[in-house]
């Protein structure tokens, strides 16, 4: 659950971008355009896996997947690190701040505590970042569990919606200010499944879902 809907828009300066509507299979009926394909995806991710692999050599890093949103970015990226770093280990923490809603709550939860970060390189793994308070307070909270430095990694970066300033290390994606959904991004615990990133038709997220 996320994220309010913005006008067509064009995609946002930095980030990367992919040629669109190449999916040969079709869309889910609920998705309105492929924002990017599979294909897209698989090539940026293994970029930014290879980038961070470098800069995490020798410091035995933790890579924390931001949960739910981030398992498959999170499961590809831990794959695209080449080479992998000696002693990397991979976690999850579990945050939220919306409801079934599709507006930010402003507060931000974290259900399931983090491994212990003492002393480590944490990299935190985001699916999306949106108004950026989830990844301030979570950034805060490693900070002040005692994680000796922490890195900011996410797929889709929709700046446009920033209402915290937080630091963004790595991000595979400029997005625009439109209802995503697909490689674990959801609406209402939906569409996590799709292996691409794609735009929702506004039908699917006013209740008139055609499924
Ligand atoms: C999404 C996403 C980020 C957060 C970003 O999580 O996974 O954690 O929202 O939004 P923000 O920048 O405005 O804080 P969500 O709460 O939808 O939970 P989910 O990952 O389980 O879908």
């Amino acid at each position: 659950p996320r994220r309010t809907s913005g006008p067509l828009g064009e995609q946002p300066e930095g980030g990367r971008s992919c040629e669109m509507g190449s999916r040969g299979g079709g869309l889910h009926p609920d998705v309105e355009r492929e924002l990017f394909s599979a294909e897209c995806l698989a090539a940026r991710v293994g970029e930014v896996g290879r980038a961070l692999a470098a800069e995490l050599e020798g410091k035995r890093p933790l890579l924390l997947g931001v949960l739910r949103g981030a398992f498959v970015f999170a499961a590809d990226l831990v794959r695209a690190l080449e080479p992998v770093p000696e002693g990397t280990e991979v976690g999850f923490l579990r945050a939220s701040s919306y409801g079934a809603g599709t507006e930010s709550s402003g507060q931000v939860r974290v259900d399931a505590p983090p491994p212990d970060v003492r002393g480590r390189h944490v990299v935190l793994v985001e699916d999306i970042v949106d108004t950026g308070r989830t990844l301030a307070a979570l950034v805060a909270r490693l900070r002040a569990e005692g994680a000796e430095s922490v890195t900011t990694c996410t797929l889709l970066d929709k700046a446009a919606r920033r209402v915290v300033d937080v630091h963004v290390d790595h991000s595979c994606f400029a997005c625009p200010d439109e209802f995503v959904v697909g490689y674990g991004l959801d609406f209402d615990e939906r569409y996590r499944t799709l292996p691409y990133i794609g735009v929702l038709k506004p039908a699917a997220y006013s209740g008139l879902s055609s499924d």
